[in-house]
């Protein structure tokens, strides 16, 4: 039988949660596992510096997958500043099971995209400041 790490994971890559687009999103990104081409794709509308709403779309393994739709959860309501500091061991911690090197990747393909919007959107703002 699995374990509940391993249950939680596929659950999340069957029913995945804040799964679509978000029309007026404030930040899109998007990027692709280079090993393999599977892709996330990130939505999120920003307020007062903080994730007010976030989906993500995108098609590949079911680590890939529920580590986006984990991270989702994880990030609404969290501010800008604070998603920046999110780290792998985070991403590890939250799905909970030995990953290979391989699946390493698999697994950070969604913060990686998430840490890239993020910091392109402050990149942006801090422009406009200037
Ligand atoms: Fe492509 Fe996992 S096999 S992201």
């Amino acid at each position: 039988m699995a374990s509940p790490e391993l249950e939680n994971i596929l659950d999340h890559y069957r029913n995945p949660r804040n799964y679509g687009e978000l029309l007026d999103a404030d930040i899109r990104v998007k990027d692709s596992n280079p090993l393999c081409g599977d892709v996330v794709e990130m939505h999120i509308k920003v307020r007062d510096g903080v994730v007010e709403d976030i989906k993500f779309r995108g098609k590949g393994c079911a680590i890939s997958q529920a580590s986006a739709s984990m991270l989702t959860e994880r990030v609404r309501g969290m501010r800008l500043e604070d998603v920046k500091n999110i780290d792998r061991q985070q991403i590890l911690d939250m799905l909970g099971i030995e990953l290979s090197p391989v699946r390493l990747k698999c697994a950070l393909l969604s913060l990686k995209v998430l840490k890239t919007g993020v910091y392109t959107y402050l990149g942006q703002i801090v422009e406009r400041e200037d």
